[in-house]
C-alpha cells in the first residue's frame, strides 16, 4: 500500500527487533559500528553488503516501538524500516522456526465494543476492531481497519531462500496482549485472518506510514498454541535475523 514513494534504491535500512535475542546477532554482522542511545532506545549504526544498517532495539510493546520507530526516522532517515522477530503461531498451518511475511497488519487492542446494561455480560467475540487514528469518528466504516508494509519489500521477502521451515505471507495481529485462550486465537483466524501475533510492528508500521518510510514485518513463529509441545523458544529470534539479512543482500 505505502508503496508511491518507495525510493528508486535503498542506501539506509532501519532493523527493529524488541529484545536483545532479536537484534544482537544482526550487530555482529555490521562493520565500524557506532552505537548510539535515545530516549533510552539503543541504536546500532554500522555497514553492511554496502548499505547503511541501523539496528535499533525497541524494548517490548507497541508504545516502545511507536517511540522508537519515530526516534529512528527522524534520527536516522532511513530509506525503508524492517520490524522483525518473533511472534506466536495463530495458523494452524504454521509451526515453530516458519516465518510470516506481514502482508497486512491489525491491531487487536483497538476494539469498539456493543452496549449492554448491567448484568448483561461481556462478548469479546462482539467486539470490532476500530482505529481509531485512521477511521476516527466514521460509523458506517464496515472493512476490517488493517495497515499494509510496503508490497515492493513484501515480493523482496517471499522470493528470499528460507530452509529452515516455510515461508508463508499473512496478517500480523499486534496488541500488548499474550494470548493463549485458542477459542479466542480461533476467533482471531476466523474474524481476522489473523497468521500469527506480536506486540511491535502495527505501531511500527503506523508511525513509519505517517512519515512515509516503506515499511516490512518479518516475523518468525517461536511458539503455537495451535500445536501442543511448541512452545516459546527464543532461539528462533537469531533464525529470522539470518533472514532478514538474506532479505537485505537483496535490497
Ligand atoms: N504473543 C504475543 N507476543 C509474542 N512474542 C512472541 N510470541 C508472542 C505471543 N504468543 C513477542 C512479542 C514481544 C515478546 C513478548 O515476544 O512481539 O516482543
Amino acid at each position: 500500500m505505502s508503496n508511491s514513494n518507495f525510493p528508486s534504491s535503498i542506501k539506509s535500512i532501519l532493523i527493529f527487533g524488541a529484545m536483545n535475542v532479536e537484534t544482537e546477532w544482526m550487530i555482529s554482522k555490521l562493520s565500524d559500528v557506532k552505537r548510539k542511545e535515545i530516549g533510552g532506545y539503543p541504536f546500532c549504526e554500522g555497514t553492511f553488503n554496502g548499505k547503511k544498517i541501523i539496528v535499533g532495539r525497541t524494548f517490548t510493546g507497541m508504545e516502545n516501538s511507536a517511540a522508537a520507530t519515530a526516534i529512528g526516522i527522524l534520527n536516522f532517515s532511513p530509506d525503508c524500516i524492517i520490524s522483525q522477530g518473533t511472534a506466536g503461531g495463530h495458523d494452524p498451518l504454521l509451526h515453530k522456526k516458519d516465518i510470516v511475511i506481514g502482508e497486512r497488519l491489525v491491531n487487536i487492542s483497538s476494539f469498539k465494543t456493543n452496549r449492554y446494561g448491567k448484568d448483561e455480560g461481556i462478548h469479546p467475540t462482539e467486539w470490532e476492531i476500530k482505529d481509531w487514528d485512521l477511521f476516527e469518528g466514521d460509523e458506517k466504516e464496515k472493512e476490517v481497519p488493517c495497515l499494509y508494509s510496503s508490497s515492493t519489500l513484501v515480493e523482496l521477502a517471499i522470493k528470499t531462500e528460507y530452509r529452515n521451515g516455510k515461508l508463508a505471507k499473512g496478517t500480523i495481529s499486534s496488541s500488548n496482549n499474550w494470548n493463549m485462550e485458542m477459542d479466542r486465537i480461533n476467533h482471531l483466524v476466523e474474524t481476522y485472518g489473523s497468521t500469527c501475533e506480536e506486540m511491535e510492528s502495527y505501531a511500527a508500521t503506523q508511525i513509519a506510514n505517517r512519515f512515509n518510510v516503506p515499511v516490512l514485518t518479518v516475523r518468525i513463529i517461536s511458539n503455537s498454541e495451535q500445536h501442543p509441545g511448541e512452545e516459546y523458544e527464543r532461539t528462533t529470534g537469531l533464525l529470522c535475523q539470518e533472514f532478514v539479512l538474506d532479505v537485505v543482500e537483496k535490497l
